[in-house]
C-alpha cells in the first residue's frame, strides 16, 4: 500500500456516510494528519494497526497466538489500554478509536515501547462489532469513560444504549465480561437499569462493582474526581444458553 492510500485509509473510518449517515456516539473534529502522525502511521501500522475489512476477523493471524481476545471501545489517547496490557498479559487487546490523535498516540506508544499484545483501529466500534467480531469470540469489552452526552437532547448518543448492550452480549463469550467505567453517575445508573432488562446478561454484584486491580486512573478519571463525581463500576457477565 502506498502513503496516499494509507493515509486515505485512516481517515475512512464508518460505513455510512453523508446523508446515509446514522446517529453517532462521536463527533469528528479534525481529521488533519499532521507530517509527525505521517511518519508514526507508516512506522507502526502495519505491525500494531489493521483496517475495516467486511469480514470476521482472524485472531489467531492478528496477534500470531491463540489467547482470549478483549476488546477496548473508545480508548482515548490509549494510556490505560497500554497499562492494561502490560499488567494483564495473558490476554490479547483490540482497541477502536475514532479520535486520530488518539490513535496515532497509542499506535506510537506500542511501536516504542513494543505492547505486543494490542492491536488497534480507526473505525466506528458499531461497524467493527457487527461486521469483523464473530459472535461468542471476545472475553471481555472495556468501555471506560463513554462520553456522557449530558443534555437530554444528546442522550440518543450515548454509545450505552439497549441495542448496543445486546451487540455487546451476543459478542461475548459464555462467561465473559462487559467492564464500563464513568464518573456520570445518572449515566451509570441508566445503564445498570438497561443491563437488567437484557436477558443475556447477569449482574454478579447486584449493583455497582468493585474497583479492579489492573485498571490505572486515566486523566479523564482524575479530572471527575477533582469535580467530585463518584466513579461508578459496572461488571457484567455473559450468562450461558438461554
Ligand atoms: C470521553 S472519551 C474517553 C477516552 C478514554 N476511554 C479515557 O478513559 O480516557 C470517549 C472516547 O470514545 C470514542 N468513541 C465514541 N464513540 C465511538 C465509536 N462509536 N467508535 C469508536 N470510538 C468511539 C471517542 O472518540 C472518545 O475518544
Amino acid at each position: 500500500m502506498d502513503d496516499k492510500e494509507l493515509f486515505e485509509k485512516i481517515n475512512n473510518i464508518e460505513i455510512r456516510q453523508g446523508k446515509e449517515r446514522t446517529i453517532k456516539s462521536y463527533v469528528l473534529r479534525n481529521n488533519i494528519i499532521s507530517p509527525k502522525a505521517e511518519n508514526i502511521l507508516k512506522k507502526y501500522m502495519g505491525d500494531y494497526g489493521f483496517f475495516f475489512e467486511d469480514s470476521s476477523l482472524d485472531y489467531q493471524k492478528l496477534f500470531n497466538n491463540s489467547n482470549p481476545v478483549v476488546i477496548e471501545i473508545g480508548f482515548g489517547m490509549g494510556d490505560t489500554t497500554a497499562e492494561v496490557a502490560i499488567r494483564r498479559p495473558e490476554f490479547n487487546y483490540i482497541g477502536i478509536e475514532v479520535f486520530l490523535h488518539g490513535f496515532v498516540n497509542l499506535l506510537n506508544e506500542l511501536g516504542e515501547r513494543h505492547i505486543e499484545n494490542v492491536r488497534i483501529i480507526r473505525f466506528n466500534a458499531v461497524d467493527v462489532l457487527e461486521h469483523m467480531i464473530p459472535d461468542g469470540s471476545v472475553e471481555g469489552f472495556h468501555i471506560f469513560f463513554p462520553d456522557p452526552w449530558q443534555k437530554k437532547r444528546h442522550h440518543k448518543r450515548r454509545l450505552m444504549n439497549p441495542s448496543f448492550l445486546n451487540l455487546l452480549a451476543r459478542k461475548v463469550r459464555t462467561g465473559g465480561y462487559i467492564y464500563m467505567v464513568t464518573d456520570w453517575e445518572e449515566y451509570a445508573e441508566e445503564v445498570l437499569e438497561l443491563s437488567a432488562s437484557e436477558p443475556m446478561l447477569m449482574n454478579p454484584f447486584g449493583g455497582f462493582a468493585p474497583p479492579v486491580t489492573w485498571r490505572p486512573i486515566t486523566k479523564f478519571e482524575q479530572k471527575g474526581m477533582e469535580s467530585e463525581h463518584p466513579i461508578n463500576e459496572i461488571w457484567l457477565e455473559r450468562i450461558g444458553n438461554i
